[in-house]
Order: C-alpha cells, then structure tokens, then sequence
C-alpha cells in the first residue's frame, strides 16, 4: 500500500549557520527554503541575522518569526507584530553561560590571561623572566547595567567575588540585595567593573558613552557580554587608547565580525567573538527551543516563547 506523504510546509531559514541536527530534525516535517516567497508562514532566523522590514513585507503569509537568540534587535518585532504575527527567541536556556563568560571575562581581563598565555607561547617567559603583574579582580566593586536574567545571573556569580555589587536599571528592582544606581554614570563613578547586560536596540544604544567610561576610570574594566550598541565604540577605543579606561573585556562589538583595529594591538582588551551562548550544550538547547516553537505553532498549540508585544 503507498501511502502519499502529506506536503510539508514551507519554512524560511535565516540563519546563516545551522546546527545539522537541527536543520535533519526540521527537515523531516517542514520544506526548508532560503528566499521568502508566499505560502510561507514561518521563519527562522538567528540573532545576528534577523529579520528586517523589507524582508518581512516579502512574506504575505508570515505568522512565526523564531529567533535563535535571547536578543531579537536585528528583527523589527514592531513590524512583525503589526503584521499580526508572532515572535518567539530563546531565553533562560542560554543564561548561565552568558553569565559564566561574563565572570570569565572578568578574570580574564584583570588578570590578563590571554596576554600571559601569548608571553608563553612566544617564548618571553625563558627569555624575558617573569611577566608584567596583573591587577586583583576579588574585592573590586562591581556594577552590572541591565538587571534581566542575564544580569541577575552574573551577579550571583560575582558574589563570592566581590566586595559590593550594584546594579542600574530602567527601575530599581525590590526582589535583589543589591544597590540600585538611577544614573549609569553614578554607577559606573561608584564601581570598579562595569558589566554591561541590558537588551540591546534603540532604547539601549550608546548608553555606555564618554561620559560612563570617563566615570569608570583609569583603573576601570568595562565588560560586555550584551550587544556593541550599547557601547559608544569609537568613545570605548579613545578611552582605553588615551588611558581613561584602564581595560576591557569584550565579546560583542558595533559592527560584527570586524573589531576596531586599535583594539588589536591592545594588551588591556580581551576579545571573544560573540561566543556568550555559543557552548554545544546551550546551542543544542536553543536550536531545541526554536524547532519546539515551530512545532507548536504548526500544531496549533501555544508558543512556549512568545516576545511580549510592546516590546
Ligand atoms: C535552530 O533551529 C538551529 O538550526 O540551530
Ligand atoms: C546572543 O547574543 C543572543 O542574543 O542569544
């Protein structure tokens, strides 16, 4: 007896490096295509990717953008929304490691691993005796901008490192210990670390400018683990280049893949490439999370992940 394979439906991929296992799973239930078209109903894209206006008005059909990401910035969620269709991202499954990274930067920087492992590697050790001395990152005060899970995470991490930790939000949050700063630059004045963690897009970009970093000071370390829009680039490089800001650890940058190049040749900086959530473990989970919400919708059930509209 043959059986006549029901269609599967068609589902827009975005993202520019599936997992292969994800993208088998996927292939089993749904058509994967590369270019919008009608009759497509779902999308998805990764974080970096999104998705923008243009594209979306190119899906007639669109009722499901997933994003492989905590943070949907590059998709106009405003727009798909208004179009009447859903969002979903992937949060919680990715927080601990954002939130390690953030610690592990942290260390990183203070004590200059990267710069130490390469005096290894390039023979200085043997030739030129003991390295320059890093500074102490246990005791330092620590500020974190932007108190959502990722922030709440590194902060807990950091207790048993720090000496004192505060935080800026949008609005002080009653449920934490720690001290609220109503001003990102009295924050930054009052701390020696400055973790950035807030959500990146409009409402965040360039809130670390010249006048933080100048708060932060020349013993100051700024880290970021979030999105480069929230940190004045340009102003970020200037301060370190000029020694206004003592170091900087960094895993996001305005204009990924490429990093200013004065950023290169800076000792004081460690650079990641917006490698936060990229373990197999967490990866495995989002792309899991993305398939189950694709499932879900094609089901008709509810979404497990919904971006709240107004967001
Ligand atoms: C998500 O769907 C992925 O393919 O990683
Ligand atoms: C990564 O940057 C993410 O938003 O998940």
């Amino acid at each position: 007896m043959t059986e006549t394979p029901s269609a599967k439906p068609p589902v827009l991929m975005l993202m520019r490096n599936p997992s292969p296992w994800a993208l088998d799973d996927l292939a089993t239930r749904y058509t994967l295509l590369s270019e919008p078209a009608p009759g497509i109903e779902v999308v998805i894209t990764g974080g970096t990717e999104g998705i923008d206006a243009a594209t979306i008005d190119r899906l007639p059909d669109l009722k499901l953008i997933a994003v492989c990401a905590v943070g949907y910035d590059q998709t106009d969620v405003a727009h798909a929304h208004a179009r009447g269709a859903e969002v979903t991202n992937t949060p919680d499954v990715l927080t601990d490691d954002v939130a390690d990274l953030a610690i592990g930067l942290m260390i990183a920087t203070a004590r200059r691993i990267p710069a130490m492992d390469r005096y290894v590697r390039g023979g200085r050790w043997v030739r030129d005796g003991a390295a320059p001395l890093a500074t102490r990152f246990s005791g330092r005060r620590i500020g974190i901008l932007g108190l959502g899970r990722i922030g709440r995470a590194i902060a807990w991490r950091a207790v048993p490192f720090a000496l004192e930790i505060a935080y800026h939000a949008r609005s002080e949050r009653r449920d934490v210990p720690w001290r609220y700063e109503a001003d990102p630059v009295a924050l930054a004045a009052s701390v020696d670390v400055l973790v950035v963690a807030t959500a990146g897009g409009a409402g965040t970009a360039g809130l670390v400018d010249r006048a933080v970093l100048d708060a932060l000071g020349p013993d100051g370390m700024l880290i970021n683990i979030a999105r480069g829009s929230v940190v004045d680039e340009a102003a970020l490089v200037a301060a370190l280049a000029e020694g206004r800001l003592g170091s900087a650890g960094l895993d996001v940058f305005a204009d990924e893949p490429n990093v200013p190049q004065a950023l290169l040749a800076m000792e004081n900086v460690v650079l990641m490439p917006h490698m936060g959530s990229a373990t197999r473990q967490t990866r495995a989970a989002m792309a899991q999370l993305v398939i189950d919400n694709v499932d879900a919708f094609f089901a008709g059930r509810p979404l497990l992940t919904p971006v709240p509209r107004g967001n």
